[in-house]
């Protein structure tokens, strides 16, 4: 291992074949391909001369230095969201073994730990961040009974990878003197203003949710129109309310990413339907009235309609500010290498969301092509990523 840009991309790109499915990137908890990507990780933590280990969630942890010193943790997640870009995660990770190589190199062993989570995104069981919290001593018992859409539990399927559920609860927190989190932007901000990297003032907060509408499924041909109770129409309306809700308040963002519809035939109207609900804003108290109104919304359109409707708040997480010490050290580390010290919110939820709870935490963005995540047309420059590397190495092991 070099510790260099060019390694790190083209072991991105070797994580990226790692999938669920063929053809496209997805890598969800406790899945085989998960434990694949963990493996191959593993072995380049190893390379690097980090001593490896598993926790019962199944993230993948290379330590470096002494023991009995706090480590300063470099890190992010190795799940993905179905059809992803290969740089949403790995980029922390892949970051983070490389410095703790090229601090080595250096004849240096700083109390470090990398840090490669096994589900940030919470594409399968509905409720994300479970691989940091499970790190981090804060995983709530209750999560080990979601199920996924095969039914399996959270405890199932961590059991089925080789984990422990029971090691996932009342764990006490680790003693950290930090956590630091590269990652790509996923948005425009950096591009427009032809910066490589930002520094992370504040992660917006988001509250997820479940709507369940329950209509009347009936014969598409007989049932007259006024008489239909069609649980699509209502989600339908609720999907175009959500939207509106967002339009009509500064900086909320609101998104319905999934539908599922039943008993899905074409001639029957709709008896029943899910839909996810992503609401977020920088301002908590902003995401709070954002969320009203469309509770609001919703339960206007379903009694408008006749159809029951249930909401679940799957998860509730207020913004979280960056520590202002990792971001001095950060900007100092910016500023020497000659670039110029940009901070900016970001609008995506992330680990150090988790990790902030029990140390400081902070992260570096890094510029990627036309701010596109979630999404195969992930990309960063070897330019950016090497400008990263040397931002964290300075930080870790300043001189
Ligand atoms: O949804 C998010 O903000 C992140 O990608 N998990
Ligand atoms: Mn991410
Ligand atoms: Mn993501």
């Amino acid at each position: 291992m070099d510790g260099t840009a060019a390694e790190l991309l083209a072991r991105a790109d070797a994580l990226a074949a790692v999938s669920e499915e063929p053809g496209r990137l997805t890598r969800r908890f406790a899945t085989e391909a998960l434990g694949r990507a963990g493996e191959l990780v593993a072995g380049w933590m190893e390379e690097a001369g980090l001593a490896v280990r598993r926790d019962a969630a199944g993230n993948v942890l290379g330590r470096l230095g002494d023991p009995e010193e706090p480590p300063l943790v470099l890190g992010s997640h190795l799940d993905t969201v179905p059809d992803a870009g290969r740089f949403d995660g790995p980029l922390g990770v892949l970051a983070g073994i490389a410095v703790a190589g090229r601090v080595q190199a250096r004849g240096l062993a700083p109390s470090l730990e990398v840090a490669a989570f096994a589900d940030e995104e919470g594409a399968r069981f509905g409720v994300p961040y479970l691989g940091s919290a499970a790190y981090a001593g804060v995983f709530e018992p209750a999560w080990l009974e979601l199920v996924d859409d095969e039914g399996v539990t959270v405890a199932e399927a961590v059991r089925a990878a080789g984990g422990d559920p029971d090691g996932l609860v009342d764990v006490p927190s680790p003693v950290l003197a930090g956590y630091l989190e590269a990652h790509i932007e996923q948005g425009p901000v950096l591009e427009a203003e032809d910066l490589p990297v930002g520094i992370v003032s504040a992660i917006a907060g988001q509250t997820r949710a479940q709507v369940t509408l329950e209509g009347r499924a009936a014969h598409a041909g007989t049932t007259p129109m006024r008489a239909r109770r069609d649980a699509l129409a209502a989600a339908s309306e609720i999907v175009l309310a959500v939207e509106r809700c967002a339009l009509d308040a500064e900086g909320l963002v609101a998104t319905v990413g999934m539908l599922d519809v039943e008993p899905g035939a074409t001639n029957v109207v709709p008896g029943r339907a899910r839909l996810s609900v992503d609401v977020r804003h920088a301002d908590d108290d902003e995401l709070g009235r954002g969320v009203a109104a469309i509770r609001r919304a919703v339960d206007a359109i379903a009694s408008a309609r006749g159809v029951e409707h249930a909401w679940v708040t799957r998860q509730a997480m207020p913004a979280v500010e960056m520590a202002s010490t990792l971001r001095l050290r950060l900007a100092s580390a910016v500023s020497a290498l000659g670039h110029e010290i940009r901070s900016l919110p970001s609008g995506a939820g992330h680990d150090a969301v988790v990790l902030s709870r029990v140390c400081p935490a902070a992260m570096l963005f890094v510029r990627c092509a036309g701010g596109i995540s979630h999404d195969p047309r992930e990309s960063v420059g070897e330019g950016d990523v090497a400008v990263a590397l040397d931002v964290l190495e300075r930080v870790v092991a300043p001189g």
